[in-house]
């Protein structure tokens, strides 16, 4: 903490200092401070929080965070933010949508909170956690900076072990969601940059020695009968990790080596899980004194040739694109929000969704292997990225590794998916390659993909990323932003793919009701139009194995302000307020309950 002289001091040197902020770029709280969750207590860090936006960063130049929780009438120097007392907002929340002068606000934000502990169990180890964070978050404890997390959808966990003192502690973080040019995803998105501390944060203890991931899968070698456990923990050395899957009469140790990680394969005819049949089973890890727990589904994802295969049967994945928006709670996700989406997913005949464009609530994955829904997950590496710069591929590759290690237990999650409609330069080719080896590196379960691009000079289907990735994903809008739609029945004569592709984009704005026009662009005719010809060309084409039109409810964005769109993207099948269901929703929907149809059908004459 600083003393009182010393604030004089660093108001005036802030003044001529502009590399301020360089200090403060550790990112040391990435992937390798991850602690796996399952089960462990926590305490809820939710609720209210001293805020205050921060647009010239003055609190990095001038050490806010160093501040003394001075009484006010104590004080001998005036203070231009008081961290501890003043204003407050929600955690979880986005600034955006607490007050209009903060709606297009992009900056520095500074929320703080006291912990209070009667006392510090020596025994164990402090840990906080937050679920995330948009888009650099800048950790603080009693005035000493602990490092900064990059990244604006993916968890994060900040060691506080013997920093802690009895009573009270003071947290401080500073939350900046500025667009640079090096960060993933760049400065132009199609969605609302939200800011802040918008999912949850808790404190939690565990034992010196803890189990710090834990992966459990069926081995996907088509025989259904071998499960393979890996386990990294940390702490002072003990032999092995017990492993317990009390529905499969499993109860095994896990011998751990001297680097602290540990892997096991072991026989096992589990019930397989898939979105029929989503069955889950209990497992416990325990390491000494540390205990996690998960409910896994075990099942196998594959393609042969141009087939998307689920437990050894060819299936199509009927999906839907979804961002995290909503017009009241911005990018919260609420379980309601999130039954609510899986519950219109249902209705519309989805097996499938296409979480867009970054890592989603992990919950979302939960609720999935719960209900039964295949899952696409993405990292935001969109449109344009500095793919030749090095601390840009690090950023892409945290987040993905964090995404990852967050969800691979969840059985509803199919595919990894590494970028979204990129340039096909070299460099981009490189930097998404590399992504994709990640990818089978941290999990050689599942299938890799990318949203790509039709190849509009050779009209087909064509980018050089596809040789790496499993699924070719394919954005493409004929009869929205490509006016020729006979275009997409030569691209589908023109291609030839050796892999399965899903169209992971389609679709057109339309605006309800009275509010659009009631033909022609923007009206809800023209997109129901638009999903008719699109689904009547797409069922020609034998290679498509998925579909996931963009998208199912209207969504929030700076950049569409004409008067029809009015700061939104209208191409939901459901308008911004999750009830009014459009047009379009029922094509999309009769398609997709033909297909089950006819896939039942299929597997009853089997
Ligand atoms: C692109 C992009 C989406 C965007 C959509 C649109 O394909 O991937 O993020 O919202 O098109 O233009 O509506």
């Amino acid at each position: 903490m600083l003393e009182r002289s010393q604030l004089a001091a660093n108001a005036l040197q802030a003044l001529h200092d502009e590399d301020y902020d360089v200090p403060f770029n550790t990112q040391s709280l990435n992937h390798d401070g991850l602690i796996f969750m399952g089960g462990r207590q926590q305490t809820s860090m939710n609720g209210d929080w001293t805020f205050c936006v921060d647009l010239l960063d003055t609190g990095l130049r001038q050490k806010w965070y160093a501040m003394l929780p001075e009484a006010p009438e104590n004080r001998t120097e005036p203070w231009d933010y008081d961290p501890y007392m003043g204003e407050t907002v929600p955690v979880p929340s986005n600034w955006a949508m607490l007050k209009e002068k903060w709606y297009f606000f992009e900056g520095s934000a500074w929320y703080t909170r006291p912990l209070d502990l009667d006392e510090i169990d020596g025994t164990k180890r402090q840990f906080l956690r937050f679920g995330a964070a948009s888009y650099d978050c800048k950790v603080f404890l009693n005035g000493e900076f602990l490092g900064n997390h990059y990244g604006a959808s993916t968890p994060f966990c900040v060691e506080l072990t013997g920093r802690l003192k009895p009573g009270r502690n003071w947290i401080m973080a500073c939350v900046n969601n500025t667009r640079t040019r090096d960060r993933v995803p760049m400065r132009n998105t199609d969605w609302f940059n939200y800011g802040g501390l918008y999912r949850e944060v808790s404190f939690f203890e565990t034992p010196k020695s803890l189990i710090r991931d834990f992966f459990l899968y069926l081995v996907p070698d088509g025989t259904y009968s071998t499960l393979r456990a890996e386990v990294t923990v940390d702490g002072p050395e003990l032999e092995t990790a017990r492993l317990a899957i009390p529905g499969l009469g499993v109860a095994l140790d896990i011998p751990v080596d001297e680097t602290g990680r540990g892997k096991l394969e072991f026989s096992a005819r589990p019930d397989l899980w898939s979105p029929e049949t989503p069955t889950l089973y209990d497992v416990t890890v325990r390491f000494g004194e540390d205990l996690v727990t998960d409910r896994v589904g075990f099942r196998q994802i594959e393609r042969r040739g141009t087939d998307i295969l689920l437990n050894g049967e060819a299936l199509f994945l009927r999906g839907i694109s979804v961002h995290e928006d909503d017009a009241r709670l911005g990018k919260v996700t609420t379980e309601e929000d999130l039954r609510r989406r899986f519950a219109d997913a249902r209705d519309l005949g989805c097996n499938y969704l296409r979480l867009a464009h970054y890592p989603h609530h992990e919950r979302a994955a939960q609720l999935a292997d719960e209900l039964g829904f295949l899952l696409w997950e993405e990292i935001p590496v969109y449109w344009a990225i500095d793919f030749a710069n090095p601390a840009t591929y690090r950023d892409a590759e945290n987040q993905l590794t964090e995404l990852i290690r967050r969800d691979r237990n969840r059985a509803s999650v199919i595919i990894w998916s590494v970028g979204n409609e990129n340039p096909d330069t070299d460099a981009r080719l490189t930097f998404m390659q590399g992504l994709a080896e990640t990818c089978k590196n941290l999990d050689p379960t599942r299938l890799t993909s990318a949203a790509c691009l039709v190849n509009h000079a050779q009209n087909r289907i064509e980018d050089r990323l596809a040789d790496h990735i499993d699924i070719i994903g394919l954005n493409e809008y004929y009869g929205w932003y490509e006016e020729n739609f006979e275009d997409l029945a030569a691209i589908g004569v023109n291609s030839n793919p050796d892999r399965p592709v899903v169209i992971s984009e389609t679709g057109a704005d339309g605006v309800i009701g009275e509010k659009g026009p009631q033909k022609g662009l923007f009206s809800e005719e023209y997109m129901a139009e638009v999903y008719r010809k699109q689904i009547g060309t797409l069922r020609q084409l034998d290679y498509v194995k998925g579909m996931s039109p963009w998208i199912l409810y209207d969504f929030r964005v700076e950049r569409r302000q004409n008067i029809f769109q009015n700061g939104y993207n209208h191409k939901g099948l459901i308008a911004a307020d999750k009830q009014t269901r459009k047009k379009a929703f029922r094509i999309l929907s009769d398609f997709y309950h033909q297909i089950a149809a006819s896939e039942e059908k299929a597997r009853e004459a089997s």
